[in-house]
C-alpha cells in the first residue's frame, strides 16, 4: 500500500509522515513522485478545495495506470474568526493577496478586532482532508483547533497566522509552540488521525 499526500509544503509533510508512521504503507509527497499540484483552489469550502486537489492527482495517476494499491490524500485549511463571520476562512492564503507578508495580514486582522473583548475573539484553524482510493471512492474528514485571536502577535515558530492564534490552555500563541508541541494539537494532526480511523474501519489500511 502507498499513500501519496498531495502537498508541496515540507513542514506539512514532516507532520504527515510522523502521524502516518504507524500505518502499514509507504508515504510519498508530490515531490517524491515528481508531481506538482496546479489545481486552482476555487472551491467555496475546505471540502471542495481538498477534493479538487486530491482529484487532480488521482486523474494523473489513473491516466498513467499508477493507482494500484494507492491512496491519495490532500488537505485544505484556514483560519476562521467568529467575529468576522468565519473570515478569512477558505480565503486564508489569498487574504490581502497571496504574496503579502503575514506580518501585514496579521496586523490587519488585529486592527479589525481592536477593542473586541476576549470572549468574542474566538477562532479556529479548520482542516479538511479528502482521501481517494484506487476505485475513485472519496473519504472526508474535517476538524478544527480552537483558540482565540491574540491581542498582539507573538512567537517566531510555525507560519502564517500562528503568531496571532492564542491557545488559552498553553497561555501562548501557536507561534510560540515548538513544531512537536503544535503537531500534538494541530487541526491537521487531529483530522489526519480521524482519517486513519475511517480508512482502518473500512479495511482500507492496516497498522504495522
Ligand atoms: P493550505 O491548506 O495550504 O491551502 O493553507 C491555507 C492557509 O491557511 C495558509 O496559507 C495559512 O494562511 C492558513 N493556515 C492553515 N493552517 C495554518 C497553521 O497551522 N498556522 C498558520 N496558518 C495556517
Amino acid at each position: 500500500m502507498r499513500i501519496v499526500f498531495a502537498t508541496g509544503n515540507a513542514g506539512k509533510m514532516r507532520e504527515i509522515r510522523d502521524i502516518l508512521a504507524d500505518v502499514d504503507a509507504e508515504v510519498y509527497s508530490l515531490k517524491d513522485l515528481g508531481l506538482k499540484s496546479e489545481a486552482p483552489e476555487t472551491g467555496e469550502s475546505f471540502a471542495e478545495n481538498a477534493r479538487i486537489k486530491v482529484m487532480e492527482i488521482y486523474d494523473i495517476l489513473k491516466d498513467r495506470d499508477e493507482m494500484k494499491d494507492t491512496i491519495i490524500m490532500a488537505d485544505d485549511s484556514g483560519l476562521c474568526i467568529d467575529y468576522l463571520d468565519g473570515a478569512p476562512g477558505v480565503h486564508s492564503a489569498r487574504f490581502m493577496g497571496h504574496d503579502t507578508d503575514y506580518k501585514i495580514k496579521n496586523a490587519a486582522i488585529l486592527e479589525k478586532l481592536e477593542g473586541v473583548a476576549d470572549e468574542e475573539r474566538g477562532a479556529g484553524f479548520v482542516c479538511h482532508i479528502s482521501a481517494v482510493t484506487e476505485d475513485g471512492t472519496v473519504y472526508d474528514a474535517e476538524g478544527e483547533m480552537r483558540g482565540r485571536i491574540a491581542s498582539e502577535p507573538k512567537g517566531k515558530e510555525g507560519f502564517g497566522y500562528d503568531p496571532i492564534f492564542f491557545l488559552p490552555e498553553f497561555n501562548r500563541t501557536s507561534g510560540e509552540l515548538s513544531e512537536e508541541e503544535k503537531n500534538k494539537i494541530s487541526h491537521r494532526g487531529k483530522v489526519l488521525r480521524m482519517m486513519k480511523e475511517i480508512l482502518y474501519k473500512k479495511g482500507i489500511i492496516s497498522f504495522k
